[in-house]
């Protein structure tokens, strides 16, 4: 396995995982794999910018021989606990004894919980610095991006930003750059990452890249701990995260996902979408059961406005529907333009359960539901169209 000198002093000694296809247990599918990126900085002392999942460890560890003995290492340096980029710490420090590892106060007692104590381990908050020799690494605390004790490294000399699992992508490939590979999959695979981890946490990206700003950091390049290094155009990632923190980066789409029992809300469903297409919204149509619940949620990131329906079953939705509404408690698409629709028999219930939902998920419902009784005659589908029209115009 060869390393990847990413400029000069600089190596990759990550690993590829082409074959994952499951993320944060299940919650997540990543259909391009992912990579776990390690960086190796080489001075007169060398630190090691974050390791990799543990089963991964050989593969780093063939990479990162064929630039020093890992003894050699002086720093380990720890900016998030999360095991895709810690498994292979202790191994690492199992090599290099004499290493000090590198994190923020709050990472302590996860990596002791995580691994196990005796680690010689210096803490370090905004703005500290290691030298080593003529190579300036500086740290810049990144609470909750995303976890508590996350932080970017700053290799000051290079102007390169090491953010872990900010600004990156769950994609595998044998390219390191982003404008090497193919720009549709990058960035699907950037907007999926912002929409299904970090969206909940919109607030907390802006302040931090608002307050990275202020500091006027000149950056070359950005190197995260997923997918691939932004070396053209470096700050174009940093742009677009903040659209999507601010919710103001908009395709003219609308999102219909449900799920049906007998298809009433499938008709819904198609009548609804013509109303939206008319008023010139491509309408994005996911049957919830049918479709990949990560990628609907990476498509209502820059939806213009989200529609959600359901069959009603003892007064409630269908239990295939639940995934995609926790989803939207959780991961707040906050002020995102909804409504609900759906079908029932003798008692409603699906459509309540729905906008519950979309109200926990404090996003902003611009219409009364649309529902209809057992199965929808022609004037009923003509209204759904009429429904479609008139949320498409609300949220144009
Ligand atoms: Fe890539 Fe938060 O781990």
């Amino acid at each position: 396995m060869e390393p990847f000198e990413i400029m000069k002093g600089v190596y990759w000694v990550g690993a590829l995982d082409y074959n994952l296809r499951h993320f944060h247990g299940y919650s997540y599918t990543t259909h391009h794999g992912t990579t776990y990126n390690a960086y190796l900085i080489v001075g007169e002392k060398v630190a090691l910018v974050d390791s990799v999942m543990g089963a991964f460890t050989d593969e780093m560890l063939s990479r990162l021989s064929k630039v020093i003995d890992p003894q050699k290492i002086d720093f380990m340096i720890s900016n998030h606990t999360e095991m895709d980029h810690s498994g292979a710490t202790p191994e690492i420090l199992k090599m290099a004894p004499n290493a000090k590892l590198i994190c923020t106060s709050k990472a302590v007692d996860q990596l002791k919980k995580h691994y196990e104590d005796g680690w010689d381990i210096q803490t370090v908050k905004t703005g500290d610095e290691i030298d080593l020799g003529g190579k300036t690494l500086r740290f810049y605390e990144a609470p909750m991006l995303h976890w508590p004790e996350s932080m970017f490294t700053y290799y000051a000399e290079e102007q390169l930003l090491l953010p872990n699992d900010a600004f990156g992508q769950h994609y595998a490939t044998e390219q390191r750059f982003a404008d090497e590979v193919d720009q549709h999959v990058l960035w699907r695979e950037a907007e999926k990452y912002y929409a299904n981890i970090l969206w909940p946490l919109s607030r907390m990206v802006q302040k931090k890249i608002e307050e990275v700003v202020e500091l006027g950091l000149p950056i070359k390049m950005i190197a995260p701990s997923h997918g691939l290094i932004w070396r053209k155009d470096p700050l174009q990632i940093v742009t677009r995260y903040l659209e999507w923190a601010k919710g103001e980066r908009f395709q003219d789409k609308v999102v219909i996902t449900w799920d049906t029992m007998w298809d009433s809300t499938t008709k819904l469903a198609r009548a609804i979408a013509e109303g939206v297409h008319s008023e010139g919204l491509e309408p994005i149509l996911k049957l919830i059961p049918q479709s990949d619940r990560s990628d609907i949620i990476a498509d209502m990131l820059e939806a213009r406005g989200i529609l959600v329906g359901c069959s009603t079953v003892h007064n409630d939705i269908l239990p295939t529907a639940a995934p995609v509404l926790s989803d939207l408690e959780v991961l707040k698409p906050a002020g995102k333009k909804c409504a609900a629709f759906g079908s029932y028999g003798w008692g409603g219930g699906a459509v309540k359960k729905i906008q519950e939902s979309m109200e926990k998920g404090k996003m902003d419902i611009v219409m009364e539901p649309f529902t209809v009784k057992w199965v929808p005659d022609t004037d009923e589908l003509e209204q759904a169209f009429n429904f479609g029209k008139e949320f498409a115009k609300k949220v144009k």
